[in-house]
């Protein structure tokens, strides 16, 4: 007697433990679902901005692969006016330390990406036109010239 008074209250109790379990996974389960479009409502509401700026510029990693990628778009987008070694034709020379413009990677990405209006170049032979006329080319892109261009000049300082 002793014996089945302990075992029927454990089985008892084990189903009512997975009934009760059970019921809070659905309660919660349906508590979240449904409060999930509120909250990311909420989310966009407050900092909007920020999430779409962290999404628009996407900076690679810094491999071979993208060195190789950044010296192809160079050769097609900028050597015309920046040389076939970066030596400078109606661009300057982008392989001496001599910047016009900023030579730390951000600002050198930003030079490329926005380029540099009639108004602020230096060197008299005109603007440098936004990512040397290729709007097609992405922020990846664009990083991957400026890795390039780090691949063959140290003074770029990269961050
Ligand atoms: C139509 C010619 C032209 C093309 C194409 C061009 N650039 Fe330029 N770039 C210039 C000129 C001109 C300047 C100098 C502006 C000035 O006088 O300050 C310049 C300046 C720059 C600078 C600033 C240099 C410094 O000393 O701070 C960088 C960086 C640069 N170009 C990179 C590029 C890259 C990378 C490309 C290819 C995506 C490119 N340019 C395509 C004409 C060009």
């Amino acid at each position: 007697m002793n014996d089945q008074g302990i075992k029927i209250p454990v089985w008892i109790l084990g189903f009512f433990g997975i009934a009760v379990l059970a019921g809070i996974i659905t309660v919660a389960v349906t508590i979240i679902t449904c409060k999930e479009p509120a909250r990311n409502a909420d989310l966009r509401t407050a900092s909007g901005q920020e999430i779409i700026a962290a999404e628009v510029v996407v900076k690679p990693e810094n491999t071979a692969a993208a060195v190789a990628n950044g010296d192809a778009s160079y050769t097609a987008a900028c050597a015309a006016c920046h040389g076939a070694n970066q030596e400078g034709v109606v661009g300057p020379s982008l392989a001496d330390a001599d910047w016009l413009h900023g030579s730390d990677e951000n600002t050198v990405f930003r030079n490329i990406s926005k380029g540099i209006s009639a108004e602020v170049a230096k060197t008299g032979k005109g603007a440098m036109p936004a990512k040397g006329l290729n709007p097609g080319l992405t922020d990846a892109q664009v990083w991957e010239i400026v890795f390039f261009l780090e691949s063959k000049n140290k003074s770029i300082k990269a961050k």
